[in-house]
């Protein structure tokens, strides 16, 4: 949980390295501050090579004094261990902590994020350092949080990578006779009969590139190994700290849909949830909604932490547009309205040197106040000061649920086959787009998860049905709940093995169809279908199914090709709710259209409905509920109030009826429960 009984306001503040400045600057950073309304730094991110200058000497002076001169200033501190680089005397005399590439290459010294996880001299140092930490600033009671690392991330083929691995097969398949029935290793003779015959799949090995192998297990397995061994060099870190202070409240801070590591397993090791908002400048609203949905899924629903966000601009895309007046402002609260209990940026101060000194910061290099960005993040500052706690662990309630899953984004992405085109995040974006823009609250879970507090439960190309998952959802269905899946669902095991019989495999009754044959069209080919007197375009794959105790529910099939008149929408009646079946991908018109169909069905409704462009969602806890109205146009925008609610932000209590939201506009309602 988020330490909210150290914390008497949302947390406002983020990245500060004054390592990288001379003292003087530092009471001018302070004063900055205050004037921002900054109340929280992230330190220590970077300074390991400081911390540690030689294998036997820690050197924490400068440290001392930056704790120091935050105290004084009445900051809060979120901690950091230093780890995510380590330092280049390290890189010399132990090169066991360089990581090796895809390609077989071994890195040398550089970069950052640049450890091998089954590194043993990592092992050793990086715990040892976290606990140093621990142990020196325990007392500080202005540090309300520890932050480990920095962006876990990437992956290693290096021979100490590859030993564990076999470690870590040996422990989930026990016998070698059954790792090759789970890899089928039949296939192209790849019988292994020891241990170390097997080898890491990369470019010297298994792979054709990145992204397509030959042998999906062992890939697939490499990429859970590899999540899990990252994992791992969290816990140490965690570990450490906890035996000094078993109270802290411990994070990391994650990156949305980060497809290398399996986030609904890290976050169950983690005390709360942190991520780095970083939308590309094309992406819509709702992508953005979709990865800060995805955080507080990982959760189990509970508030996060905004950990980073750049105030302005980023350094690293190849345009990197200004955020425009009202955009800060407006995607903080954006991610408030999705679960944020902090908003925090990188960075306090823009660096002069290295790859980042044209990225955005609170003060840039002209040193002053006197900045758009500057006068900006003193706005909210002082907007922040004003909620105090009020949104502070308010929760989202969802009936409709969203399955994502790591295995089967891996999987999917491995098959060889039907489409290239087919990528899991595009899939999933268009069902979560769909509801979002109709402004319904939306829940990300995983096919862990309990489904009972849901109505509806979405699983776009559900490809991989592991364990129990799929009496789960016809024990869901059966009492009444409405399930909807996709094209490509049901092909396989946890081990990425068809399960024979016909597709959709153990979703077969559940849905009461049989797949037959899957249809591939190219990009920019389309074939259509009719649903309630509209004609959509059929694209990416079309399913070619055959209704057992499911009916047809789009009017007349595909309009084209040999399966003309094919279903391409079928509903199953089990016990007392349906499943419904997508044989094909369209566009945000028919998601919409059908999706509101089976909300309303089951009573379902919007937060609010609105005009495009305006999102709204809602947090609420036993007193209250609030309703976020976030204005992403760049136009003035009427939206009708179904309500009268008070505007948190102005205390103006506004009549039901017409109100006018400004470009950018954002809108804290607050209505009583009861
Ligand atoms: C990441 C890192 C930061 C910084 C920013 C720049 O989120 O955690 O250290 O590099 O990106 O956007
Ligand atoms: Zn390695």
């Amino acid at each position: 949980m988020i330490p909210y009984d150290k914390l008497d306001k949302i947390p406002y503040g983020g990245d500060y390295n004054p390592e990288q400045w001379p003292e003087e600057t530092w009471q001018e950073d302070m004063r900055l501050f205050r004037l921002a309304g900054i109340d929280i730094v992230t330190l220590n991110v970077f300074s390991w090579a400081a911390l540690q200058p030689d294998e036997t000497t820690y050197d924490f002076s400068k440290l001392d004094k930056i704790m120091e001169l935050v105290k004084e200033n009445g900051l809060k501190v979120c901690m950091a261990t230093s780890t995510g680089a380590h330092p280049a005397w390290m890189a010399k005399k132990y090169p066991d902590i360089l990581r090796v590439d895809f390609d077989g290459r071994k890195r040398k010294f550089g970069g950052r994020h640049n450890s091998c996880p089954n590194s043993p001299t990592y092992h050793k140092y990086a715990p040892r350092l976290a606990k140093k930490l621990a142990e020196r600033y325990r007392d500080h009671d202005n540090i309300v949080a520890w932050h480990i690392s920095n962006e876990f991330g990437g992956e290693c083929y290096c021979e100490n990578c590859e030993k564990e691995f076999r470690v870590w097969l040996k422990k989930k398949y026990g016998t070698i006779e059954t790792l090759n029935r789970a890899w089928n290793t039949s296939f192209w003779g790849h019988t292994f009969y020891e241990w170390d015959e097997i080898v890491v799949p990369d470019m010297r090995s298994e792979h054709f590139d990145v992204d397509r192998t030959m042998f999906q297990g062992i890939s697939l397995d490499y990429r859970r190994f590899m999540s899990d061994s990252i994992l791992a060099c969290y816990q140490m870190e965690y570990d450490a700290i906890k035996e000094i202070l078993p109270d802290a409240a411990i994070t990391t801070n994650l990156m949305g849909f980060y497809k290398p590591l399996d986030y609904f397993k890290w976050a169950k090791q983690m005390d709360f949830v942190s991520w780095d908002n970083y939308p590309a400048n094309e992406d819509s609203y709702a992508k953005i909604a979709m990865a800060h949905d995805l955080m507080r899924g990982i959760g189990g629903g509970a508030p996060f932490a905004l950990m980073e966000q750049t105030p302005s601009v980023t350094n690293w895309l190849p345009y990197n547009a200004l955020k425009r007046p009202g955009v800060m402002r407006l995607w903080s609260y954006q991610a408030m309205a999705h679960g944020a209990d902090t908003v925090m940026f990188f960075q306090m101060r823009r660096s002069i040197g290295a790859c980042e000194k044209y990225h955005g910061a609170v003060i840039d290099h002209a040193g002053t106040e006197h900045t758009r960005v500057f006068r900006e993040i003193s706005v909210l500052g002082g907007e922040l000061e004003q909620i105090g706690k009020r949104t502070m662990g308010m929760r989202t309630k969802s009936d409709v649920a969203l399955i994502m899953d790591w295995d089967n984004w891996w999987a999917i992405e491995y098959s060889a086959g039907p489409s290239v085109e087919l990528k899991y995040l595009n899939e999933f974006g268009r069902y979560y787009e769909a509801l979002r823009k109709m402004n319904y609250n939306v829940d990300i879970i995983s096919p862990e998860d309990d489904l009972t507090p849901y109505r509806v439960v979405i699983a776009p190309v559900f490809y991989m049905v592991k364990g129990d998952c799929d009496e789960k959802i016809r024990s869901f269905v059966k009492k009444g709940g409405s399930f909807v899946t996709t094209f490509f669902s049901g092909i396989v095991q946890e081990n990425d093995l068809v399960m024979p019989g016909g597709y959709p495999g153990s979703l077969r009754d559940i849905l009461g169809i049989w797949v037959e044959e899957q249809d591939a069209l190219p990009k920019d080919q389309y074939n259509h279908f009719t649903y309630k007197g509209k004609t959509y375009p059929a694209e990416l794959l079309c399913d070619l199914l055959h209704p057992e105790t499911a009916r047809q529910i789009d009017e007349d099939g595909y309009h084209e090709d040999f399966y003309q008149g094919f279903p391409v929408l079928t509903k199953n009646e089990l016990g007392e709710g349906s499943a419904y079946y997508v044989a094909t991908a369209s566009n945000e018109a028919f998601y919409k259209e059908f999706l509101k169909d089976v909300c309303e069905e089951k009573g379902v409704l919007p937060v609010m409905e609105l005009p495009e462009g305006v999102e709204a969602t809602s947090r609420e806890n036993d007193q209250e509920r609030i309703v976020f109205l976030l204005n992403h146009n760049d136009t003035e925008t009427e939206i009708d109030l179904p309500y009268p609610c008070q505007d948190l932000l102005t205390n103006e209590i506004l009549a039901a009826g017409k109100l006018v939201l400004t470009p950018k506009d954002v809108r804290l309602l607050q209505s009583s429960l009861n």
